[in-house]
């Protein structure tokens, strides 16, 4: 399978919002999309978007991951970037059609088709840093993915970076793009200097997010993740990891937490990543003033394995989807 998100398929899903109201929603073969050089989205960042994937069950129909919740979410980073805000039925519809039109693309799970709705900002005007777009062009472009643990899961070293924020306290929980390259600098750095895959941002200490998951600490009773505010993106996953876990007896603390706290927990606790890519990608090691601290044995462990495989079966269909989080398209 091609490397993630680099590969696309033939069909996307695209609405223009002009004169105060979206436009009719066409499927179309993928294509450049013309712009003028003025589009407030090259001058003034009007961007937001999503990630979320459709799973191919044997009965070849496919199922939609939390797809209102992610609808819901990029709502809520249209109002928090004053752009236009899609209507839940239109971008869920134009989800429900593009995965439809490109079924036959959508590999067997754990593979899936990863669904990327995004929309810029189409104001042709470059002085308006101070004003909104007024118009706009929402898109829902379409990738099958493969398995992110192809090979087995491989524990990640994380850079505990204690000083600065991925992005913004405003912008946190939004999906803009803005924020992936704030946080790009310090992430490249950090991989040069200290061969870390990835940064765990705790400025003055809060232990957040990394540039792309959320972060959790597990025992075999608990699991400890930061408690939600604008500070990180809201993930899904972790809203579905807490609530498998409570369903699997885990007492689930959203509390806020320090690097020493964290440092502490290395021996008792396991550490994990969640997203929509990685799932629960175990946490091996963590690299803090220069020096390495392995959690727990360094290898992944069964809390993390456990609830990872819980999830999955939600996805391809072994498990019930008790909470109710697919959403079938024929
Ligand atoms: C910054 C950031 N945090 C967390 C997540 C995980 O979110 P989700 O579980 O909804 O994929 C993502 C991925 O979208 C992200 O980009």
């Amino acid at each position: 399978m091609a490397k993630f998100g680099t590969v696309f398929c033939d069909y996307f899903a695209i609405a223009r919002y002009e004169d105060g109201t979206w436009q009719q929603p066409a499927i179309t073969p993928v294509a450049p999309i013309s712009l003028h050089p003025a589009a407030h989205v090259f001058h003034y960042a009007s961007t937001c978007f999503e990630g979320f994937k459709a799973y191919r069950w044997e009965d070849r129909k496919a199922r939609i991951f939390r797809l209102h919740d992610h609808v819901a979410r990029m709502q809520k980073s249209a109002a928090s970037l004053h752009m236009p805000i899609p209507d839940a039925d239109l971008l869920a519809g134009m989800v429900l059609d593009v995965v439809k039109k490109n079924i036959d693309e959508i590999p067997q799970p754990p593979s899936a088709l990863y669904l990327r709705p995004t929309m810029i900002g189409t104001l042709e005007n470059i002085g308006a840093a101070a004003a909104p777009t007024t118009d706009a062009i929402l898109f829902v472009l379409t990738s099958p993915v493969g398995d992110y643990f192809e090979g087995g899961a491989r524990p990640l070293k994380l850079l505990v970076e204690d000083q600065k924020a991925r992005t913004t306290e405003q912008l946190g929980s939004t999906k803009t793009g803005g924020n992936y390259a704030a946080a790009l600098g310090p992430t490249l750095d950090a991989k040069e200097k200290y061969g870390v895959d990835q940064v765990l941002f705790c400025p003055d200490g809060d232990v957040q997010e990394t540039g792309a998951a959320n972060f959790m600490l597990l025992s075999d009773d608990e699991i400890i993740t930061k408690a939600l505010d604008t500070s990180f993106l809201h993930g899904i996953t972790r809203d579905s990891i807490l609530r498998l876990g409570e369903d699997l007896g885990y007492t689930v603390r959203e509390r806020n937490f320090t690097v020493d706290e964290l440092l502490r927990c290395a021996a008792t606790h396991e550490a994990a990543l969640s997203g929509t890519a990685a799932s629960l990608a175990p946490v091996g090691c963590l690299v803090h003033n220069g020096e390495q601290i392995s959690v727990m044995d360094g290898r992944p462990g069964p809390n993390t394995e456990k609830l990872r495989a819980a999830l999955q079966d939600i996805h391809s269909g072994a498990a019930a989807d008790r909470h109710s989080w697919l959403t079938e398209v024929a």
